[in-house]
C-alpha cells in the first residue's frame, strides 16, 4: 500500500483559505478548522492512499461522524467520491463505528466510540490522520470500513447456550451469586467493535473472545457448553487469522467498553482445562486408559 499525500481542498468558497484561522466564537458556539489526511481504498483489491482534505468551520459540538457526514456532503457537492466509513446506532452501543485517529482506534478518549466522540476533544488546526482498523483478518471493504465477519464467525463457532430456556422463569428459580453476574455483565459490555484487534501490534483478537466467552462461561445456563465453546471459540479465532496475545495490553486501553484483560487469563484457564478434559477422554476412548 502506498502513502501518497495528495491535497484535495473540501469545497467552501465562503471561507478564507488558510486552515490555521483562529476559532471562530459566535453565540456560545465554537469552530475550528481541521486538516484530514484520510485513507481513500477503493475497494479490498486496490491499493489504498492517504488523500488530505481541509475540513473547515467545524462545529466543536458536533460528533467525529457529524463532521464526516460534513466533509462527505462538501465532498459530494465538489464532486468527489465521500468516504465511506462504518456507522449505526450512533450511540455507543452497536459496535459499528470504528476509525483509527492519530494512530488510536476510537480517537484519544477513553472508553468513548468513535460516534461518542466529540469535536470539542480537537484544537483548531490539528491534523488528524484516519485510518481503518489494520489486521489481516479485518480486510479492507472501502476507505474507512473494513469486514469483521471474523468476529461474527468466532460467535457461531461457540457464543450461544442450547439448553430450553422456555418461558422466563420465576425470580431465584436459577441462583446467580452477585459476583458472578456482575462480571457477566461487564463482560457482556463487549460490542464487537474490533478496537481491540486494531490497538494490538500482533492483531489478537483475545479480548474480544475471552469476553465473549466468559459472559455465558459465568452464568449456570452457559455451562453445558462451556469446555466445547471455549475450545471451538478459540479455535476459530486462531483460524481466522487474529494474531496471539503477547500481554501488551493496548487492547484493553482502546476498549470503549473498558473490558479487562483479566477476561483473557479467565479464558486462557477455562481453555486449559477443558483441553486437558478432551485429552483424557481422547485417550479414554482410544482405551489408553
Ligand atoms: S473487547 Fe472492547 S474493543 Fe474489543 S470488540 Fe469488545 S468492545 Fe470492542
Ligand atoms: S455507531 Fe454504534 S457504536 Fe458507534
Amino acid at each position: 500500500m502506498s502513502a501518497n499525500t495528495i491535497t484535495t481542498p473540501v469545497a467552501d468558497h465562503t471561507l478564507p483559505e488558510s486552515a490555521t484561522r483562529p476559532a471562530d466564537e459566535k453565540a456560545g458556539e465554537r469552530t475550528i478548522n481541521l486538516t484530514l489526511h484520510v485513507w481513500r481504498q477503493k475497494n479490498r483489491r486496490s491499493e489504498g492512499r492517504f488523500v488530505t482534505y481541509e475540513a473547515r468551520d467545524i462545529n466543536t459540538d458536533m460528533s467525529f461522524l457529524e463532521m464526516l457526514d460534513l466533509v462527505n456532503e462538501r465532498l459530494i457537492a465538489a464532486g468527489v467520491d465521500p468516504i465511506a466509513f462504518d456507522h449505526d446506532c450512533r450511540e455507543g452501543i452497536c459496535g459499528q463505528c470504528g476509525v483509527v485517529i492519530n494512530g488510536n482506534p476510537h480517537g484519544p478518549r477513553r472508553a468513548t466510540t468513535s460516534c461518542q466522540l466529540h469535536m470539542r476533544s480537537f484544537r483548531d488546526g490539528d491534523e488528524l490522520t484516519l485510518e481503518p482498523w489494520r489486521a489481516a483478518a479485518f480486510p479492507v471493504i472501502k476507505d474507512l470500513m473494513v469486514d469483521r465477519s471474523a468476529f461474527d464467525r468466532i460467535i457461531a463457532a461457540g457464543g450461544f447456550i442450547s439448553v430450553r430456556t422456555g418461558n422466563a422463569p420465576d425470580g431465584n428459580t436459577l441462583l446467580v451469586p452477585k459476583d458472578d453476574a456482575e462480571l457477566a455483565m461487564d463482560a457482556a459490555a463487549c460490542i464487537g467493535c474490533g478496537a481491540c484487534v486494531a490497538a494490538c501490534p500482533n492483531a489478537s483478537a483475545m479480548l474480544f473472545t475471552a469476553a465473549k466467552v466468559s459472559h455465558l462461561g459465568l452464568l449456570p445456563q452457559g455451562q453445558p457448553e462451556r469446555r466445547t465453546r471455549v475450545r471451538n471459540m478459540v479455535a476459530r479465532m486462531d483460524a481466522e487469522g487474529f494474531g496471539t496475545c503477547t500481554n501488551h495490553f493496548e487492547c484493553e486501553a482502546a476498549c470503549p467498553k473498558s473490558i479487562s484483560v483479566r477476561f483473557i487469563a479467565r479464558m486462557n484457564r477455562d481453555y486449559l482445562l477443558a483441553s486437558l478434559v478432551h485429552h483424557g477422554q481422547a485417550e479414554r476412548a482410544d482405551g489408553g486408559g
